[in-house]
């Protein structure tokens, strides 16, 4: 991996010091780094390196799986300076690019530069000018810039935040994290694809009955009401993280892919996806909000008691959809697709019905159940085929069994320890790329038009439950069941 120099935005935020540390420190523990790295941390306040560095200490005690390692724990946190920055100041990004070119010629480094930029979306544009202004992105090496979601909050705003990025930015050198596209699981379903040519056979709408997404939550809004409460889960969670689990189940790979095929590939199945227009809304989403309720025996106030949440608000906590994807391998399926916060259970998943295309048997009595490939990514990762068999005991009749893979996740890597070590190698396979989430943007947008509208209905579940029961009947209707 080449030498470089790693530059945040937002060094005292929550999210470097919850993800961004413990993942770069991680990385280091398993010799993922490079050998010349090294580190400057970004923020408003004035701070000396040494109290920059036990800040960063400070948050591997807290957040890193894998701290005890003492002696590696110093040497890592010695690639750690420190400036202060005021991000519209282009003066400033001058004198970081001279403590930047010191620190360079210091290690003997090549000018490959990476810029994370981990603070609000509304920054993107003017750091990414002010980069190239003060001579800080004009570099011998390479250049990469990463960014966090939201990616704007409709299909307007996002165009608005592209074109101001990709004035001083080309599309290669952008990296959007989703962290579900850094699981491993969801890794994995590249690989599924492409490397098991049983699943590749079925992987259509001539044996695939439905496909379930599930990503449930057992959290609510938590201290984000200022964010949630006009984000709502349509943006926070269904636009972004949702259709990528679509796009990556559903996408054909022939064989291990480059990161422009998969850029196609995806870009494809969204380009496909059936328009909602959004007087049809009512007919394919539900959108709900939970109400007061339980949760491990314990009372939790509905959304509209939480802390800053505004009155009456009628955002949604809660999303499930009925999607089609118009192409030859896909129509004909439905994907059905629900997130909520708040719900019974933490449990992100996938569940790919199967057809019986020869009924077993034409005696009513034996139902056999369906055939179910069900992919668990989220708290536990592991695929369970269902199948049915007879056992000596059971009379001849059918059971179902299952055959199950569980990973070993324990010391598994995380989301952001895969991603930014994809980014650090310029691999951008398991990144969202402009097209796909323009694209995703304009799908979704007359769904944001109706909930803004409210001519759909708002449904309240309790707190601690599987739901509203309208997500219940958007499936029963086509005589289906979530699984
Ligand atoms: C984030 C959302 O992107 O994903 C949060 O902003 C949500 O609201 C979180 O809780 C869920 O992530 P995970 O990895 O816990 O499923």
């Amino acid at each position: 991996m080449d030498a470089m120099t790693f530059v945040l935005f937002g060094a005292t935020g929550d999210l470097a010091k919850r993800k961004i540390y413990p993942a770069l420190y991680n990385l280091y523990i398993d010799n993922k780094l490079p050998e010349g790295f090294s580190v400057f941390g970004l923020g408003r306040r004035e701070i000396s390196n040494e109290d920059f560095q036990a800040s960063v200490r400070d948050s591997l005690h807290k957040f890193s799986r894998r701290l005890g390692i003492g002696d590696r724990l110093e040497s890592f946190l010695s690639s750690f300076r420190y400036s202060a920055l005021n991000v519209n100041n282009v003066e400033d990004y001058s004198t970081l690019l001279s403590a930047v070119q010191e620190r360079e010629n210091e290690l003997k480094i090549p000018e490959n530069r990476m810029f994370y930029l981990s603070v609000a979306p509304e920054y993107f544009g003017t750091i990414a000018q002010n980069i190239n202004q003060s001579g800080l992105g004009t570099v011998k090496g390479w250049r990469r810039l990463i960014i966090e979601k939201p990616f704007g909050h409709d299909l307007e705003s996002a165009r608005a935040l592209h074109e101001s990025l990709e004035q001083s930015f080309a599309e290669e050198e952008i990296y959007r994290i989703d962290h579900y596209l850094g699981k491993p699981m969801v890794q994995n379903l590249e690989v599924l694809g492409f490397a098991n040519p049983v699943l590749q056979a079925l992987w259509t709408n001539r044996y695939i009955a439905n496909v379930q997404i599930t990503a449930n939550e057992l959290v609510g809004v938590e201290d984000r009401a200022g964010y949630f409460d006009t984000a709502g889960t349509i943006r926070d969670m269904f636009q972004n993280h949702m259709l990528q689990i679509l796009m990556m189940v559903t996408m054909h790979l022939p064989k291990r892919s480059t990161p422009e095929e998969v850029r196609m590939k995806k870009r494809d199945i969204v380009a496909s996806l059936r328009p909602i227009a959004k007087d049809e809304v009512i007919n394919h989403v539900i959108r709900g909000q939970y109400s007061a309720g339980e949760l491990n025996q314990s009372p939790v106030p509905g959304y509209l008691d939480e802390n800053g949440i505004e009155a009456g608000s009628r955002n949604d906590t809660y999303v499930a959809a009925k999607v089609w994807i118009d192409t030859p391998f896909w129509s004909e399926v439905p994907f059905y697709i629900r997130t909520g916060k708040r719900t019974h259970e933490k449990s992100t998943r996938i569940v790919v019905e199967f057809k019986e295309p020869l009924k077993m048997s034409s005696d009513a009595e034996e139902e056999a159940a369906p055939n179910l490939l069900t992919i668990e990514i989220n708290p536990m990762e592991s695929i369970t085929l269902q199948l049915n068999t007879k056992s000596a005991g059971s009379d001849g009749k059918l059971e179902p069994i299952h055959m199950h893979f569980s990973s070993n996740s324990k010391n598994a890597p995380e989301a952001y320890e895969n991603l930014i070590h994809d980014a650090m190698l310029g691999d951008s396979t398991f990144f969202a790329h402009w097209d796909e989430v323009e694209l995703s943007w304009k799908w979704i947008q007359p769904v944001l038009e109706a909930f803004k509208e409210d001519i759909i209905p708002l449904h309240l579940y309790p707190a601690g439950t599987n739901g509203p029961e309208a997500a219940h009947q958007l499936l029963a209707e086509d005589g289906n069941q979530w699984w």
